[in-house]
């Protein structure tokens, strides 16, 4: 949560902090704040509660010059989103700034004792005890910046992507990150940080990710030194980035998820391309390939997820245990890590995460790993911390996705989970030869029934019109369906605040049942496949209670047409492969319902889309 950016070099700072921060604003969007220094060495410091745009209003007639600045966009932690506790923050002398991402988790006792030596705070948050803390042991030790950083960070306990300015150094600013996300781009005569690469790229395509418990001291015109907590010098590894700049841009769309849910066919296609070759009839995943003997050997198979990579995970117990009759666990990455888990040396732990960055899934991957399990991790975004904490994996290849709400970078994961589980079946001899093709073909022509299923948006946009005031929904689905009726809630709720609850369609009578009058819309996947008689049961049971239908089916069904309010037809494919499809039009549903609403689409209150505190 809460994005930085920073700049130094010879160009105007400002625009390039104010761009980088509406790229950031998915990370957060309680407030926005920058700081830059001018010619005359000027601090210049402006901060707002709210949205990028408002800071924007807000200094309009305001000095933003100066060739060197930092800006921050935050999610709240510590102390309300208002002006006061908006990033940056100001050390005592207020000759020092600072911006940060991340949890200071003994905030307070170093308060206490700053507070003893005659500090004083302005706001409830821990980076401003963080920044006073730099100052007070660079006056005390009379020390350079870097180095108080250094020392400074030697106390904290928590997690940080911090970048600090110095009024009386305009030259110079130095950043530090642990458990947070940070990468450098080095530029011909100029450097820019920032929380992930999408406020670099048009700028330059080198870049630095910094790692945990490092310090880069950035000067102007000189070489990027970067060095670790305790003082030993690093050399900086430069990586190409291979994002394009329209990948980051809604591209003519009015919002990112839309744009999101249509690159759908693309992005599925994108996690198969080189993976799926079904005319060979072969599956080759290379991030597992070190890996194959334990996939074929492993007793167990364990998923650790948060939210909607979760909901992922779900849908790959049904297809590891179908395809691979391996045994599946499902875990939250928030439970698993505070418990006391179970891990055996030959279980494989696998992490998915869109972000790659989510708290609890990285420190549930840790904690796997110090127990001796083997640990891979299914992210998209490249270079992020889960995927570098893995010993193995596959990226998903669905692109940026910016959209708080997760569309794409979901059928990316089940895409890559169903080639993962389609790849061990055949290594375990668990799938006969002709079953494994035809699932293959099966998996080919996914990418152009997604295109058909969008052909459903301005039906979608109709049957959303009529449930847009509703005040609850249900989801119901069975077997592999279930995970996606939990998609459909999740994917209502967060976007439209309308109360949605998932459930598998069997577990509606013992209690959901309760909710079911006229007023209910009730959302279900009916798809053919071996539970549709028993789906069929269960949208009667909703039915004789007024309840309101809405059903995805295999295109071409009657019998559910005959007594839903609205039916969906998707086109038909194996039953083990629906997820992939039917989430589809729960995606658009709730995307128009929110739309209706007047809801922000993009950045839904009190969300972000990198989760990177616990
Ligand atoms: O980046 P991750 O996949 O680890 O993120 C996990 C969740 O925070 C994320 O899926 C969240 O639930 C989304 N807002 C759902 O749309």
């Amino acid at each position: 949560m809460c994005g930085i950016v920073a700049y130094i070099g010879k160009r105007e700072a400002y625009p390039i902090l104010i761009k980088g921060l509406s790229r950031l604003e998915y990370r957060g969007y309680d407030s926005a704040g920058v700081a830059m220094i001018d010619k005359k060495g000027d601090l210049n410091v402006y901060k707002r509660k709210g949205k990028v745009s408002e800071l924007i209003s807000f200094v309009k007639d305001k000095d933003t010059t100066g060739n060197v600045g930092i800006g921050h966009t935050r999610w709240a932690t510590h102390g309300e989103p208002n002006d006061v506790n908006s990033h940056p923050h100001y050390s005592q002398s207020k000759n020092l700034v600072m911006i940060h991402n991340g949890i200071i988790e003994n905030y307070a006792t170093i308060k206490e004792g700053l507070t003893k030596r005659g500090h004083t705070f302005l706001s409830q948050t821990d980076t401003e005890v963080l920044i006073h803390l730099i100052e007070d042991i660079q006056q005390h030790e009379g020390i350079k910046m870097g180095h108080a950083v250094q020392a400074a960070l030697k106390q904290v306990i928590g997690a940080y992507a911090l970048v600090v300015l110095d009024k009386n150094d305009p030259d110079t600013i130095v950043a530090a990150k642990k458990g947070s996300p940070m990468v450098i781009g080095i530029g011909s005569d100029d450097f820019f940080i920032a929380s992930d690469a999408s406020p670099i790229i048009e700028y330059t395509k080198n870049v630095v990710y910094l790692d945990d418990e490092q310090v880069a001291i950035i000067r102007r015109g000189q070489e990027l030194k970067i060095r670790n907590l305790k003082d030993k010098e690093i050399t900086p590894y430069v990586q190409k980035l291979t994002v394009e700049l329209e990948s980051i841009e809604k591209g003519g769309y009015d919002h990112f998820m839309l744009k999101e849910i249509y690159e759908q066919p693309r992005s599925v296609l994108d996690s198969m391309r080189g993976r799926l070759q079904a005319d060979l009839g072969e599956v080759r995943m290379g991030g597992i390939v070190d890996h194959e003997k334990k996939f074929e050997k492993a007793k167990r198979i364990l998923f650790i997820a948060c939210g909607t990579s979760w909901h992922a995970a779900l849908v790959a117990e049904y297809l590891f245990e179908e395809f691979a009759r391996v045994p599946v666990e499902v875990e939250y990455a928030s439970e698993f890590r505070y418990r006391n888990p179970v891990i055996y040396e030959d279980d494989i732990v696998i992490a998915i995460s869109q972000s790659g960055e989510t708290a609890d899934t990285l420190a549930a991957v840790e904690l796997a790993k110090s127990r001796g399990a083997t640990v891979l991790g299914i992210c998209n975004v490249v270079g992020s911390s889960i995927a570098r904490a893995t010993h193995g994996g596959s990226y998903t290849h669905a692109g940026p996705e910016i959209g708080v709400a997760s569309t794409k970078a979901f059928t990316a994961q089940v895409t890559v989970l169903t080639l993962m589980a389609l790849h061990m079946g055949k290594v375990r001899g668990t799938l006969t030869e002709s079953r494994f093709r035809q699932l293959l073909y099966e998996m080919e022509a996914i990418p152009s029934k997604i295109e058909e299923v969008l052909k459903l948006n301005d039906k979608l946009r109709e049957i959303a019109y009529t449930y847009k005031d509703s005040r609850n929904a249900l989801y119901l689905g069975r077997g592999v369906s279930f995970p996606v009726a939990l998609e459909g809630a999740l994917k209502l709720k967060e976007i439209s605040y309308i109360h949605a609850e998932g459930y598998p369609a069997a577990e509606m009578k013992h209690g959901p049942i309760a909710l079911i009058d006229e007023e209910m819309p009730v959302f279900v996947i009916a798809t053919k496949g071996a539970n549709y008689e028993k789906v069929v049961s269960n949208i009667q049971e909703v039915k004789a209670r007024k309840g309101k239908v809405t059903a995805v089916v295999t295109s071409g069904d009657k019998e559910v047409k005959a007594m839903a309010d609205y039916v969906i037809e998707i086109p038909e494919t194996d039953e083990f492969l629906v997820p992939l499809i039917a989430v589809i039009p729960l995606q658009l549903l709730s995307y128009h319902v929110a739309v209706m609403r007047g809801c922000n689409v993009d950045q839904p209150r009190n969300l972000a889309k990198s989760v990177t505190v616990e």
